[in-house]
């Protein structure tokens, strides 16, 4: 079932999310509708506090080498914790809490992470370049975290008059 997507200045998106303790048929719902959601939206992550569900649950699913997105290659992390950090990349990002937006951001440039799936079973992943900015990106949403929240200064305060204005637009 799809969901709907909350976007920035949402306030929801800055809760901290909290640890799934039951790996049931409502976390299995959950990831589910959280699949076809971002399929729907044509993103390659989402957290599920982006779906409104204060939870410790994100999805990423990278287009392949033929730029197809292979449910085969689908991501799911319950509980995800960042365990080593190394080095530096700058990549360019969008999310679709802000829709319409991208900006380049810099993050580390490979990552290791550990968490559990959907059956409760606990995994370790090392990664670079696209997906482990994917990753840091998803697990900034738990934090209750944007990554418009990277931007200079100056950037932000020229995303924030456009948003208000593209928001305006919107309720026209
Ligand atoms: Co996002």
């Amino acid at each position: 079932m799809l969901r709907e997507v909350i976007t920035y200045p949402n306030k929801l998106l800055r809760l901290k999310s909290d640890d799934v303790v039951q790996f049931n048929q409502e976390l299995h719902t959950l990831l589910d509708d959280m699949y076809e959601t971002m399929i729907d939206h044509a993103g390659v992550g989402l957290a599920a506090i982006q779906v409104a569900i204060p939870l410790n649950v994100l999805i990423i699913c990278l287009p392949n080498e033929e730029d197809v997105q292979d449910k085969a290659d689908l991501i799911e992390a319950i509980n995800p914790v960042i365990t080593h950090k190394d080095g530096e990349q700058v990549f360019t990002e969008g999310c679709l809490s802000v829709p319409g937006f991208t900006e380049d951001v810099k993050r580390a440039q490979s990552i290791v992470v550990e968490y559990y799936n959907r059956d409760g079973e606990k995994q370790k992943m090392e990664c670079d370049d696209f997906l482990s900015v994917a990753w840091q990106h998803e697990m900034e949403h738990l934090s209750g975290h944007l990554f418009i929240e990277h931007l200079s200064f100056l950037k932000r305060k020229k995303f924030e008059k456009e948003w208000k204005r593209k928001l305006k637009e919107q309720k026209k």
